[in-house]
């Protein structure tokens, strides 16, 4: 027992961990500590699902490339870059073909805004990085148009200046040698400050294209059914299980939170909410921090709804 709790201590590979980190956290947890899986104990202990992708219309060339989501990395001076570095390291053993970071990249200033930047670059994938913002990337600010603006515009500053690709209601498109249509991607900016502008993103996109969508906060899926997103990629939640608690309902009403983490069929519809990387907000059992493995493939169903309101 002494060498396994040895071994536990000082080796970081994780998959042999399983059962030491479980009793710990389930101990932990019943104790009601939060955030456990920061302390050195826990801290290498991410959940790495891997999940199909399925896309109606999909090229062919597009078929098992690897999109990796990451989320609520929460950069601050209590979320260290240590913690944050060993899980882009992770990402990077996956061999993505392509790394989205849906949101809530820092909490703080601009000191954090340049170091985030620095710290992604980490992240190696042959078509590269895109970001998009969550409510914490404006921070306590975002809801003084002025300053949250000046915050938002930085931050996408020191990204772009580090190669990343930045979209605020914009798009992008993975289309790797090969494809004749590639897959769409729109990037919306966050709900809470007013940011998100879901005409402006989806400008010019056909309901024949295939789209994935990069949505902060999942609570809008519903608002968004008009759009022709056939996946839409979401954080913001943390896995707040909690919160569809009776208790939690009472304390902080919210709509939608059955949408608080993992896969959901909406109307046809591929909703994932990530439960980010950050701790904070993950009250109950298991629910680690998480990395999110894509691998697309055709969708030959034909029953996918998209473009059409709900
Ligand atoms: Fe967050």
């Amino acid at each position: 027992m002494v060498e396994d709790v040895s071994d536990f201590l000082h080796n970081p590979e994780w998959r042999r961990q399983q059962r030491w980190r479980k009793a710990i956290w389930t101990t932990m947890s019943r104790l009601g500590l939060t955030g456990v899986h920061a302390l050195p104990l826990n801290r290498r202990w991410v959940e790495i699902h891997r999940r199909k992708m399925p896309i109606r219309g999909l090229d062919p060339a597009l078929v098992g490339k690897k999109i990796v989501q990451i989320s609520d990395l929460h950069f601050s001076p209590v979320v260290w870059k240590t913690y944050l570095e060993q899980f882009l390291d992770w990402v990077n053993e996956l061999e993505p073909d392509l790394v989205t970071v849906t949101g809530d990249l820092i909490t703080g200033g601009y000191r954090y805004a340049r170091n985030v930047a620095t710290l992604l670059t980490r992240l190696k994938a042959p078509h590269g990085v895109i970001c998009t913002f969550g409510n914490h990337d404006y921070s306590i600010h975002g809801k003084r148009p002025v300053e949250a603006k000046r915050r938002g515009d930085y931050l996408e500053k020191m990204l772009e200046d580090q190669g990343l690709n930045v979209l605020r209601n914009e798009r992008a498109e993975l289309k790797p040698e090969g494809a004749i249509q590639g897959l769409t991607i729109v990037g919306l900016d966050d709900e809470w400050s007013g940011n998100i502008d879901p005409h402006r993103g989806f400008d010019g996109v056909t309901p024949g294209q295939p789209v994935l969508c990069l949505n902060h906060n999942p609570a809008n899926c519903m608002d968004l059914m008009e759009f022709p997103w056939q996946w839409m990629l979401s954080g913001h939640t943390h896995g707040r299980q909690v919160a569809t608690s009776k208790m939690g309902r009472t304390l902080y009403p919210h709509r939608h939170r059955t949408f608080t983490h993992g896969y959901y069929s909406v109307n046809g519809r591929h909703l994932y909410v990530n439960r980010g990387l950050s701790y904070g907000q993950r009250v109950l059992d298991w629910c680690r921090p998480e990395i999110t493995l894509f691998k697309l493939e055709r969708d030959e169903s034909g029953v996918v709804s998209v473009g059409a309101k709900a």
